[in-house]
C-alpha cells in the first residue's frame, strides 16, 4: 500500500467511527458512544502522529510552496488533540459531550477534505510510485510505534516528535493494557455475583420446600 492509499484508508476508518457515533447518539446509547469515542481517540492519535512524523516532513521537503498549508494542518492537528484529550476524560452524561464530539467531527471532516484535495495530490506529483510505496511502508511501521493518546504539548515536528512519540507510545500501550485488565476484572466480578445470586435463589427455594413439608405433614400421634 502506498502512502496515499494508507492515509485515505485511515480517513475512511475514522469516518466509519463518526457514523457509528452519530447512530449511537440518535439511539441515546451512552455506553456505545463512549466505546466509539475511545476508538476515535486511539485512531486519530495514531493517524496524526504518523502524518507528523512522515507525511508532513515529506511534503515540506518535496514542495516549498506547500509550507503554509502544512503549518496550518499542524495547527488543526493541535486543536483536534486538545479536544480529544477533553473528550477522553468526559462521560456521555456530560451536557457538553455530544456538542464537543460534533465540533470535533466537523473540524476533522474539513481537515480530511483539505488533505485529500490539496496536500495528497501534491505528494503524488512530487514522488515516484516506488517512493510513495516506500513512504507507505514506513508509515505502516510507524503506526505500530505511534502514541495511542493525544499529546498536544509534545513536539509535532521532527526530530523531536520521533523521540517523544516513541516514549508516549510505550506509556499509552501500558495504560491500554491496564484498562483492558480492569475491564476483564469487572466482567469476572459480575460473573461471580451472578453465580452467587443463583446459589442464593436455590437455597431459598429449598428452604421454602422444607417449610411447606413441615406445615403439611400430619402432627405426630
Ligand atoms: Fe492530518
Ligand atoms: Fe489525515
Amino acid at each position: 500500500m502506498d502512502a496515499i492509499q494508507l492515509v485515505k484508508q485511515d480517513h475512511r476508518a475514522v469516518e466509519q467511527l463518526f457514523k457509528q457515533f452519530e447512530k449511537a447518539e440518535e439511539a441515546e446509547k451512552a455506553a456505545e458512544m463512549k466505546r466509539v469515542v475511545q476508538k476515535v481517540v486511539k485512531e486519530l492519535s495514531v493517524h496524526a502522529a504518523i502524518e507528523e512524523q512522515i507525511l508532513y516532513p515529506a511534503l515540506r521537503r518535496a514542495e516549498e510552496s506547500i509550507e503554509d498549508d502544512v503549518l496550518e494542518a499542524l495547527e488543526e492537528h493541535h486543536l483536534v488533540k486538545l479536544t480529544l484529550l477533553e473528550l477522553d476524560k468526559m462521560s456521555p452524561e456530560d451536557e457538553r459531550y455530544c456538542a464537543k464530539m460534533s465540533v470535533l467531527m466537523e473540524s476533522v471532516r474539513h481537515h480530511v477534505e483539505k488533505e485529500e484535495e490539496e496536500l495528497l495530490p501534491q505528494l503524488r506529483e512530487a514522488f515516484q510510485p516506488k517512493d510513495l510505496k516506500e513512504l507507505g511502508a514506513l508509515m505502516e511501521k510507524a503506526k505500530k510505534m505511534a502514541p495511542t493518546r493525544p499529546h498536544p504539548a509534545s513536539p509535532d515536528t521532527p526530530p523531536g516528535n520521533f523521540v517523544a512519540g516513541a516514549l508516549a507510545s510505550i506509556l499509552d500501550r501500558g495504560r491500554d493494557v491496564l484498562r483492558d485488565a480492569a475491564d476483564r476484572g469487572r466482567k469476572a466480578a459480575q460473573g461471580r455475583a451472578r453465580a452467587m445470586r443463583g446459589q442464593a435463589r436455590k437455597a431459598i427455594a429449598k428452604g421454602r420446600q422444607a417449610m411447606s413439608e413441615v406445615i403439611e405433614s400430619p402432627p405426630p400421634p
